[in-house]
C-alpha cells in the first residue's frame, strides 16, 4: 500500500500472432488497448498501477506477479498463450497465490465458457435458454427445430460465427457443423435459432449486492433481408464492414418497462446461479411471441471504453473510473479470499 492506496497490477494477455487463427487477431489485439484504457483510468484515480502483460511463459508470469506484488490485480486475461480454454486457469493462479483480484473466479469463468453446461445450470434454475445439443459428428441430425445455429461450445467474441452458421435445413446444418468442426473440433453446439430481437444486460456488483444496468439492444433494422440477424465475427469486429455498420448497439434500448424488468431480473438471476461476482454481461434473444432466452453469460466481457459494458455504465450515469474504483474496493474487501 502507498499512503493507503493499493498498488494495482493490470494483467492482460499479449497477442501472439498465429497464422492458423489470423482472424482472431482483432479480438485479441483489442485486449491490449483495453488494458491501457483501464490502466489510465486507475492512474487517474490516483492509484499506483503497473501493466503486467502475460505472454506464453507461465513461470515468467508468476515471477512478474511476485516482483510487482500488487495489492490488487485487475484481471483482463481472456486466454493464455492464445488458448481461450485456459482463461479460467489464469484466475486460478491468483486464487492459489491469495492475491486479491477483480472479476470472476476460476470456477465461474470455466463454467460459463462451456456454453452447453452453463445452459444446463441456467435451465436447472428455471431460466430460459434455447433448446440445444452437443453434436459429436457432422452426420448427426440433432432433434431440434430448424433454423439451427452452430457455434463452438467453448469460445466467445463471436468466434467462428458467420451468416452460414445459421442452417435452414439438413444440408445447411452439415455445412455449418463441418465449418465449426474444422476450426474448433468436436463437439459443436447446435442451438435452435431464435429469430427476433437481441439484448445484452450488464451486471455490476458492489460486494454481494448485484444490480443490472440499462439494457442494450442490437438494431438489426438496416441489415439486408437476406442476412441472418446475428452478430457474426465480422459484425462484431470489422468496423468498416457492412455487417458491423448495420448492427449498431443502442443503449438504453427503446423497450417497454415490463420487458426491461424481465431482462434485468433474468440477468441478475443468471449472474447469481453461475456464481458470478463483480461484473458480467448476459446475452439474450427474444422470439416473436415475446419469450426471452439467455444465449450466454459472459463473466469476462470486453470492458474497453467503446464496448458494450462501458456503454451500459455510461447509460447508468456511472463514470468508468468510478466503476474501477468500486471493483478494486470489492477485491480489497475480499482480502485475497476467493
Ligand atoms: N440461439 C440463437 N439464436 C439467435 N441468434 C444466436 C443464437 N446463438 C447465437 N446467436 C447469435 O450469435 C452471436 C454470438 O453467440 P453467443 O452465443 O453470444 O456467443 P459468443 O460467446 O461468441 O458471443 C449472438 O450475439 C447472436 O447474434
Ligand atoms: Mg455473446
Amino acid at each position: 500500500m502507498n499512503n493507503g492506496k493499493p498498488l494495482v497490477g493490470v494483467v492482460y494477455e499479449v497477442y501472439i500472432p498465429n497464422p492458423k487463427a489470423a482472424d482472431k487477431e482483432l479480438s485479441e489485439e483489442t485486449v491490449e488497448e483495453m488494458a491501457r484504457e483501464v490502466y489510465e483510468a486507475v492512474l487517474a484515480l490516483g492509484y499506483p498501477a503497473v501493466l503486467i502483460p502475460v505472454k506464453d511463459s507461465f513461470l515468467g508470469f508468476l515471477r512478474r506477479i511476485q516482483e510487482v506484488k500488487p495489492d490488487v490485480v485487475v484481471n483482463l486475461c481472456e486466454s493464455f498463450d492464445g488458448t481461450t480454454r485456459l482463461e479460467s486457469n489464469v484466475a486460478g493462479v491468483y486464487e492459489l497465490l491469495r492475491v486479491s483480484f477483480t472479476g470472476n473466479v476460476m470456477r465461474s469463468l470455466s463454467l460459463c465458457q462451456d456454453k452447453f453446461r452453463a445452459k444446463a445450470v441456467l435451465s436447472a434454475h428455471g431460466l430460459p435458454t434455447p433448446p440445444a445439443c452437443l453434436v459429436h459428428s457432422v452426420d448427426e441430425v440433432p432433434p431440434l427445430k430448424f433454423p439451427v445455429i452452430c457455434k463452438p461450445n467453448g469460445e466467445d467474441a463471436s468466434m467462428g460465427i458467420t451468416p452460414r452458421s445459421v442452417a435452414r435445413d439438413e444440408a445447411g446444418l452439415r455445412t455449418a457443423l463441418a465449418s465449426i468442426r474444422d476450426r474448433f473440433g468436436l463437439p459443436v453446439l447446435a442451438e435452435e435459432f431464435i429469430d427476433g430481437r437481441e439484448f445484452n444486460v450488464a451486471v455490476m456488483a458492489e460486494g454481494a449486492e448485484a444490480r443490472a444496468l440499462p439494457v442494450s439492444e442490437i438494431d438489426f433494422s438496416a441489415l439486408p433481408k437476406d442476412q441472418p440477424r446475428i452478430i457474426s465475427y465480422e459484425a462484431k469486429w470489422f468496423e468498416t464492414s457492412e455487417l458491423y455498420i448495420k448492427t449498431p448497439p443502442v443503449c438504453p434500448a427503446d423497450i417497454e418497462d415490463d420487458i426491461r424488468l424481465r431482462l434485468q431480473n433474468h440477468a441478475l438471476e443468471a449472474f447469481r446461479v453461475l456464481g458470478c461476482r463483480d461484473y458480467a454481461r448476459v446475452d439474450f434473444r427474444m422470439d416473436k411471441k415475446g419469450r426471452l432466452f439467455i444465449l450466454e453469460v459472459n463473466p469476462n466481457p470486453d470492458v474497453s471504453l467503446n464496448a458494450g459494458y462501458a456503454r451500459a455504465l455510461k447509460a447508468a450515469g456511472i463514470e468508468y473510473g468510478d466503476f474501477w474504483k468500486l471493483m478494486i474496493r470489492n477485491a480489497q474487501n475480499r482480502n485475497g479470499k476467493s
